[in-house]
């Protein structure tokens, strides 16, 4: 007999849907390239977030909520349709809802038909399913591989353009790549964006842009940051220039001496997409591209104009920079200024953070014409990664109060004062059984804890209560007033 027994769900012929029953006992674990975050994991997760919206806030930065999946056309015609990211790592599948209701409304309109004679009924059966076998499949949709395309298609599709000033928006959430998982590269991560749609392409927002980054990274301790910034100019000169870049790579590969110094994936850029050859990061290459010519060379007045401004801008603002001219990215709307910033301790997946200018995105996904913008993406996953190697792990606030109680009379007064300390912002465990007070300390000591509050007979009686702070076992007899004030400035005290 099969392992699996199968069922077969069937409404009627048309529509089957095939269940799975498994009848083995097996564990399930995480899909590769996904994790879980658990306490006292995620509460690092949380600070971290948290201090990133604070910061975001404070630069006038609001938060936009995007769908997690989006048409897969979006991102094609965002990212592009022959970067890595579209070409081999969205998650695509073909809406099934789609087609089911296509499905349906096809059922619709042919059942009124079905009242007719035996002998035609066989002919009609055959015709309903080659019929029924050509409907349309259903709109290809993506998981999203990153959220600037969506904040774009947000943008047009509520005319955020009419509303005033630039629109500034964060997002702060999921994204999906099929990439090989490797320390720092996950098929799930997580990111924190920011971005700024509107008329003006002044580099100060540029500099605002990159200025609120590092002010963010400081806040949240994430130490030894190395910002790189490029510009990889506008339609036009970028244009010539990688007709420029691309003749040169021709020559490489063209000339017996040279020709195996590019390996088999820069060989194919050169007709694809030549800017992305000075990402290569294989040894034997790099003398090769060194060579190359450089953009910063071959930039119109305005783009060179534009990043002499924004360094300008930097160095006003005591911003630290390199300049990289083989900065280029892997998504395809970027125009002018680009950058990165890499962190320690992250191994060859070093980058927390990628962004730069897209002035032409709005108007090529269909949006008026003339909206610039900017903005960056931080690799959430990396991020932490870096302040944990770093050992900048800020102490954050765990348990405050275990209640330990003994005697009936003992629980509706833990109850209500268990309810008042959460009242004020204390985190409070209320075990749900009574224990006996030696084996309850044990496991507030465990849960890490920083009091026990104990009440046992006399604490009822004498209308006070106990506390003992943990890490010391000092100990404080107190009146319900005089324990909520003394926790809670404790509680402030430690910024929790
Ligand atoms: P990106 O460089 O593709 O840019 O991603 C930004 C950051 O996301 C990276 O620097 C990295 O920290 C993190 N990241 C990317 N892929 C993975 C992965 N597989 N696992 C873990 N972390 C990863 C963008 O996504 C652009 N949308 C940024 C942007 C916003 N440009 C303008 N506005």
């Amino acid at each position: 007999m099969n392992r699996y027994s199968r069922l077969l769900v069937c409404s009627d012929d048309f529509c089957a849907v095939s269940l799975l029953l498994m009848t083995e006992k097996r564990q399930f674990r995480a899909v590769k390239g996904t994790r879980d975050i658990l306490p006292p994991h995620s509460a690092l997760w949380n600070w971290f977030e948290q201090s990133a919206r604070e910061t975001l806030q404070s630069y006038n930065f609001r938060e936009i909520r995007l769908p997690i999946f989006e048409e897969t056309a979006l991102f094609a015609r965002a990212v592009g349709a022959d970067t890595d990211i579209v070409g081999k790592e969205m998650f695509t599948f073909l809406d099934p809802f789609d087609r089911y209701e296509r499905q349906l409304k096809f059922l619709d309109e042919e059942l009124p038909k079905l009242d007719m004679a035996a002998q035609d009924l066989q002919k009609y059966l055959r015709d309903f399913s080659r019929k029924l076998e050509d409907l349309p499949e259903g709109d290809s949709i993506s998981l999203r591989p990153e959220a600037t395309a969506s904040v774009a298609r947000a943008y047009i599709e509520h005319g955020m353009q009419t509303l005033p000033g630039n629109q500034k928006l964060y997002y702060v959430g999921p994204m999906f790549r099929r990439e090989r998982p490797q320390k720092g590269r996950y098929r799930q991560f997580y990111q924190i964006g920011a971005e700024v749609l509107g008329q003006s392409d002044r580099p100060a927002i540029d500099a605002e842009v990159l200025e609120m980054l590092l002010v963010l990274f400081r806040r949240a301790a994430l130490k030894d940051t190395t910002l790189y910034v490029n510009s990889i100019g506008c339609q036009e000169c970028r244009g010539q220039y990688v007709e420029l870049l691309r003749r040169e790579l021709q020559k490489i590969r063209d000339n017996p001496a040279t020709a195996g110094k590019l390996g088999p994936d820069s060989q194919r850029r050169i007709e694809t997409n030549p800017l992305r050859v000075l990402d290569s990061k294989l040894p034997e290459e790099q003398p090769v591209i060194e060579k190359l010519p450089r953009i910063s060379d071959h930039l119109c007045a305005a783009c060179r104009q534009h990043f002499a401004e924004l360094k300008e801008e930097l160095t006003l603002r005591q911003i630290p920079y390199k300049e990289n001219w083989r900065l280029v990215r892997g998504l395809d709307y970027y125009t002018r200024t680009t950058f990165e910033v890499t962190a320690t301790g992250l191994g060859s997946q070093n980058a927390v953070c990628g962004g730069g200018r897209y002035d032409g995105l709005v108007e090529l996904l269909g949006g008026p014409a003339g909206v610039k913008g900017i903005g960056f993406a931080i690799g959430t996953d990396r991020a932490i990664l870096s302040i944990q190697e770093s050992g900048n792990v800020p102490r954050l606030p765990g348990l405050s109060v275990f209640i330990a109680r003994m005697g009936a009379k003992a629980y509706p007064l833990a109850v209500n004062v268990a309810g008042k300390l959460r009242a004020r912002g204390l985190a409070v465990e209320l075990p749900p059984q009574e224990m006996k007070f030696g084996k309850a300390l044990g496991l507030a000591d465990k849960l890490g804890a920083s009091y026990a509050l104990i009440i046992g007979d006399e604490e009822v009686s004498s209308g006070t209560f106990t506390l003992k702070r943990l890490a010391d076992a000092q100990q404080k007899k107190l009146n319900e007033n005089e324990l909520l004030e003394y926790l809670e400035s404790e509680r402030r005290g430690s910024g929790a």
